[in-house]
């Protein structure tokens, strides 16, 4: 029977009302009340049996109500993207914080009151559909907002770089990442002989690898993520005058990641954890929120820097130009349904505005042609934005008829341009009803296979972002470089590596080499092989340019947002006997600051109070560990905590909390469980006298600053 527990189990979210979500509604469907038919509107009487001759006789081939079941069924499964094919999404809404006439024209940028609706789809790069959400990898962040002018897609990652120059290289940078075509090992990894023989090879990617060998491919939370244009893109105000610019997202929670140690250990946990992170937030209406920033460039300056603009494998520090904060982007809806609408959802680089215009960056051009091209097969035809998620608030007329799928209606006889019998329509805009204007970008150029001079120093902003790591940072680098190079299998590519690293920086390719247990090679011959047949590879050697910034604040993850413990999960093990006061005192506090506190023990249901109230639990032991939340606290009550000192289970659950140098807190007998870990009183809260202001606060600022670093050198010895 339709029930009212249907509707609560919708996810939606207070979302406010939208010109998007208004034309979606129209294509949601609800069972709620409703009667089983077949897509023809039929109701169905029995779907349980299909239509025999006779009760134990064979199936009909009429049984045309069976057929249409399997055959729809059959054809469920589309393509995944060939790239960015695991991800989550959410709507939401854009609005600037004041005009940004003195840049760009576009309307949805022009004035505060304007809520412009979004969808965002976040993603890893290489795994498939199905892959661990904690890979090693890039993430996508991409944003499509549905302005008055048409659809403008901000299709960006969570790294300001990329691997490579030119589009002409993404397909080998894809297919060495992606798992080796032989046996299909391995999946969502970087960690493999391929791709490592191909970064070898290809000096441009260093600066990105440090990204993507940093903490940054292993985030806590989508959430918790910057985001990047990448590319340099072009504003264009009123008048006509266009100035560079680069887009961040500066999220208000802050940067923060895992550590690959946990990173592994969620993917056999909770492979959906960032999926669930974000859907849970915005669920419980803790709305993940960014600001957009700007840094804006003067066309005169274009040749100012030591770097090119239009080279994708470097970055604009933000000491040389400083990111602007202009608007804000918020997250408050959840999809109704992942396949209509994350899975359908088509974004273009190309997807643009007036006033918004791209740049002749190699690899941007590249991308124009490509994501087209590949929704066609993916969405199996020209038709695809006209699904519901991909068609745009503002209104839509050409000539474009036909096709797989079609669902507009076009009335009349008039499908070409000029015409009269259709009284000209649709006409072209012209400029002042809106119609896009390129740029008059002047170009004056011979036809060849080159790059801008600039392009060659593949090295110097590699060893900026070394530089401006902190030490921890530094370190993780270092490990994660081991780990990645310690699943090669071929010396030279290792050896190479190392060599290559050593351009970066001298003692990161030693301490690596350290760890595989080599030297650090002189490179013979030249570095980058990767040149042209008929070319003097001299002229496609690296070299290098004294870069203005020796060392960039905001490169490191450490000077990052550390405010607030908001949305972060705390796990409060207990056992029976808890003291059930001291579970109340912490969790008021933890709930007043945001976080969200979850009762683990042994078994489920209540547990019995050694004092208090009878709390209940939240997860079995059996089915989390503490690499699924921010930060673990033990409270007394003597039986709980001698259970738990007993617990195998359980002491591990702390070990590993102290040793990935999270907030880990205990009170009164709760000290004893801490003894059990092997961990040093010292270096977390351990409080005898019970759960008060003082603990509640001082554990809450070290949820706050997310990790405590200091301990990380003595915490790695910790067996766990
Ligand atoms: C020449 C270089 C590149 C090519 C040819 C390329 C191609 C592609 C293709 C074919 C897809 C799948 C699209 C789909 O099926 O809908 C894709 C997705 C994506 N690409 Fe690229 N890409 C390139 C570089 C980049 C760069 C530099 C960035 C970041 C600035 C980026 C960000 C993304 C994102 C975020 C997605 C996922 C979009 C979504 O969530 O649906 N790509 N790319």
């Amino acid at each position: 029977m339709p029930s009212k527990k249907a509707k609560a189990n919708r996810p939606a979210g207070k979302a406010a009302r939208s010109p998007k979500q208004d034309a979606l509604a129209r294509f949601r469907e609800d069972p709620e009340d409703q009667l089983l038919t077949t897509d023809q509107g039929l109701r169905v009487l029995d779907d349980q049996n299909s239509l025999k001759a006779g009760p134990r006789g064979p199936s009909l081939l009429e049984d045309f109500i069976l057929r249409e079941k399997i055959t729809h069924f059959d054809h469920e499964r589309i393509p995944e993207r060939v790239v960015h094919a695991r991800g989550a999404a959410a709507h939401g809404y854009f609005e600037v914080e004041r005009s940004l006439s003195r840049y760009t024209r576009a309307a949805f940028l022009q004035d505060p009151s304007t809520k412009t609706p979004v969808f965002v789809r976040f993603s890893t790069v290489a795994g498939s559909r199905g892959s661990s959400d904690l890979a090693r990898d890039v993430r996508g962040f991409a944003v499509k907002f549905y302005t008055d002018e048409g659809n403008f897609d901000l299709v960006g990652n969570n790294i300001p770089v990329f691997f490579i120059q030119d589009a002409v290289k993404f397909r080998d940078l894809i297919h060495a990442v992606k798992p080796e075509p032989h046996h299909e090992i391995p999946q969502a990894a970087s960690a493999h002989d391929t791709f490592w023989d191909f970064i070898s090879l290809m000096p441009e990617s260093m600066h990105m690898i440090m990204w993507v060998m940093s903490d940054r491919a292993i985030p806590r939370s989508f959430r918790m993520m910057e985001g990047f244009g990448v590319h340099t893109f072009r504003l264009v105000d009123a008048k006509g005058t266009a100035r560079f610019a680069k887009f961040h997202w500066k999220p208000k929670l802050g940067v923060h990641s895992v550590l690959w140690d946990e990173a592994l250990k969620i993917s056999g946990k909770d492979p959906d954890f960032h999926r669930r992170d974000l859907w849970e937030a915005i669920a419980v209406g803790a709305y993940p929120e960014w600001e957009l920033g700007l840094q804006v460039i003067e066309e005169a300056d274009e040749h100012t820097f030591a770097f090119d603009l239009l080279d994708p494998t470097k970055l604009v520090p933000e000491e040389l130009v400083p990111v602007e904060r202009v608007g804000r982007l918020v997250l408050d809806r959840n999809p109704d349904n992942f396949f209509a609408e994350t899975e359908q959802v088509a974004f273009h680089p190309g997807h643009l505005v007036p006033g918004i215009e791209f740049t002749d960056d190699p690899l941007l051009q590249g991308r124009l042609f490509s994501y087209t091209d590949t929704q066609l097969s993916r969405l199996g035809g020209p038709n695809f934005h006209e699904i519901p998620i991909n068609r745009p608030v503002a209104e839509m007329h050409n000539n474009q008829r036909d096709g797989h799928m079609r669902q507009n209606i076009n009335v009349g006889r008039v499908v070409y341009h000029p015409n009269t019998l259709g009284g000209g329509c649709p006409m072209q805009a012209g400029g002042a009803a809106g119609g896009f204007v390129s740029h008059p970008e002047a170009i004056d150029g011979q036809k060849v296979r080159e790059r801008g001079e600039k392009f060659f120093d593949h090295f110097s902003q590699a060893t900026l972002f070394w530089n401006s790591q902190s030490d921890p940072e530094k370190q993780h680098i270092v490990q994660a470089l081991r780990f990645e190079l310690g699943k090669v299998e071929v010396p030279e590519v290792r050896e190479r590596m190392v060599g290559m690293l050593a351009q970066v920086d001298r003692t990161l390719a030693e301490q690596v080499a350290q760890g595989l247990g080599l030297a650090v090679p002189k490179l013979a011959g030249p570095l980058n092989l990767s040149v042209p047949a008929d070319a003097d590879p001299k002229t496609y050697q690296p070299v290098a340019r004294k870069q203005a910034v020796a060392r960039s604040q905001a490169l490191s993850m450490a000077s990052t947002v550390k405010d607030s413990a908001e949305t972060r999960k705390v796990a409060i093990l207990a056992a029976d006997g808890v003291d059930g006061d001291e579970i109340d005192a912490m969790r008021r506090a933890l709930l007043a600051a945001g976080a969200v506190p979850k009762i683990v023990a042994p078994h489920g249901g209540s547990l019995k109070p050694g004092a208090g109230a009878a709390p209940a639990v939240d997860f079995t032991l059996l089915t989390v560990g503490s690499v699924l939340f921010d930060a673990v606290f033990i409270p007394g009550g003597a039986a709980s905590t001698s259970a738990l000192a007993g617990d195998a289970t359980a002491v591990l659950f702390v070990r590993e909390a102290y040793k990935h140098c999270k907030a880990v807190a205990a009170s009164g007998t709760g000290l004893a469980v801490l003894e059990a870990a092997g961990v040093d009183a010292r270096d977390v809260l351990a409080r005898r006298e019970g759960v008060n202001a003082q603990l509640t606060g001082a554990f809450i600022e070290a949820i706050a600053q997310h990790r405590d670093w200091g301990r990380e050198a003595k915490a790695q010895n910790v067996p766990a």
